[in-house]
């Protein structure tokens, strides 16, 4: 139900329904108590610090970050911090080292050259980090490529001042498929871990964390038992990627970008104040050349956001039998909620008592 006041909030605004948000929430929560798996939400996704609280109050085992900027944030409110990023830049590792003194910081690592970073920062401010080393589950992104390069980290690890051999990284990214099809390939990426484990173990080393998760995987997560904590972020607000992925239904979606029909006059269409500088340029995943559109408009399902410039959203009225008007608003649930998010320099939280407006805490700590 829209407050009173929802007309005089400028747009586009980005709006969290806070109910939604919470139900998400607690869903996730219920699932992995039962099955035994910790959660460490990935916070890039909402950059905020109330809800870090809330995923925390829901049994949250510590928060996610990729970003040093994001760590110093959420060190606010959370003291097991995970830095899901490769960290070896002195700029980067002095201000990990930092933290470190007041608070439990993990860093994932592919090199040796982040190990010997992070070493050298934390001896210098007599603090210490945990370490997990990532292994390349498939996604191709980071992660070393083998068992025997992991391990080989992991030794090193092992031997290196100030930083302690904490576990494992893991990223499923690529598992893009429906949840009833991902039984196989979460299946061998359990192989995969389970073969970096016994190797680790022969070695007499330990992985006392083996992280992972996606949303697109949270709620299969037991099929890869190998793992002891996911960090699914999108999974808080979700978007129009996960409603076409099949992890989630329209009415999932906690987070909008309400906007206001301002143009007309070109016939068949009608443009909203929400251009790529709102909505970002993301495709669809599975859709490069974008012509599924730039995002789901609620109040018009047949409507299609064709055409972006930086401040206009161009919509495709063709399909509609019912037309947004002049001065109307309408709500779109963006293709990828995530950089939509770091786009906005102020959020309003929307439950029964009405809006509230806050600031995106971590908004722009891209560094
Ligand atoms: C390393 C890492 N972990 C976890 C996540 C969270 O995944 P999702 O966006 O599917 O919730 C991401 C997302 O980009 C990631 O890069």
């Amino acid at each position: 139900m829209l407050s009173k006041d929802f007309i005089m909030i400028p747009t586009p605004a980005l709006i969290i329904d806070l109910p939604t948000a919470q139900r998400n929430i607690d869903k996730l929560a219920r699932y992995a108590a039962k099955h035994k798996i910790g959660i460490r939400p990935h916070t890039k996704t909402h950059k905020l610090i109330e809800m870090s609280r809330r995923q925390l109050a829901a049994g949250a085992v510590g928060l996610t970050v990729a970003k040093v900027g994001e760590l110093e944030v959420m060190s606010g409110v959370g003291d097991d911090l995970l830095l899901a990023y490769p960290a070896l830049d002195p700029a980067r590792t002095h201000r990990i080292a930092e933290i470190s003194k007041r608070k439990m910081v993990r860093v994932a690592v592919d090199s040796k050259a982040a190990v010997d970073a992070l070493s050298s920062a934390v001896v210098g401010a007599e603090s210490a980090v945990g370490i997990l080393v990532d292994l390349d589950v498939g996604y191709h992104r980071t992660g070393l490529q083998t068992p025997e390069l992991a391990l080989e980290l992991a030794q090193y690890v092992d031997r290196a001042p100030g930083v302690r051999l904490d576990g494992l990284f893991t990223y499923p990214g690529h598992v893009t498929l429906a949840a009833d099809q991902q039984n196989e390939v979460l299946h061998g990426i359990n192989e995969r871990i389970a073969q970096t484990l016994s190797l680790w173990k022969r070695h007499g080393l330990h992985a006392g964390i083996v992280s992972g998760g996606s949303t697109p995987t949270a709620f299969q997560s037991h099929l890869i038992p190998t793992v002891t904590e996911i960090r699914p972020g999108t999974y808080v607000y979700y978007d129009r990627n996960c409603i076409v992925g099949g992890w989630c239904e329209v009415e999932d979606c906690a987070a909008h970008i309400v906007c206001t029909v301002v143009s007309n006059a070109v016939p068949g269409k009608c443009v909203i104040d929400a251009g790529s500088k709102t909505l970002t340029s993301d495709r669809l995943y599975n859709d490069p050349t974008g012509a599924q559109g730039f995002g789901y408009v609620v109040e018009y399902p047949q409507a299609k956001i064709v055409r972006l410039s930086e401040e206009h959203g161009e919509i495709d009225l063709s399909q509609c039998d019912d037309v947004p008007q002049l001065g109307d608003r309408v709500h779109v649930i963006p293709n990828h909620v995530c950089p939509c998010v770091n786009l906005q320099n102020s959020i309003w939280l929307r439950d029964e008592s009405g809006e509230q407006v806050m600031p995106v805490d971590a908004r722009g700590r891209l560094s």
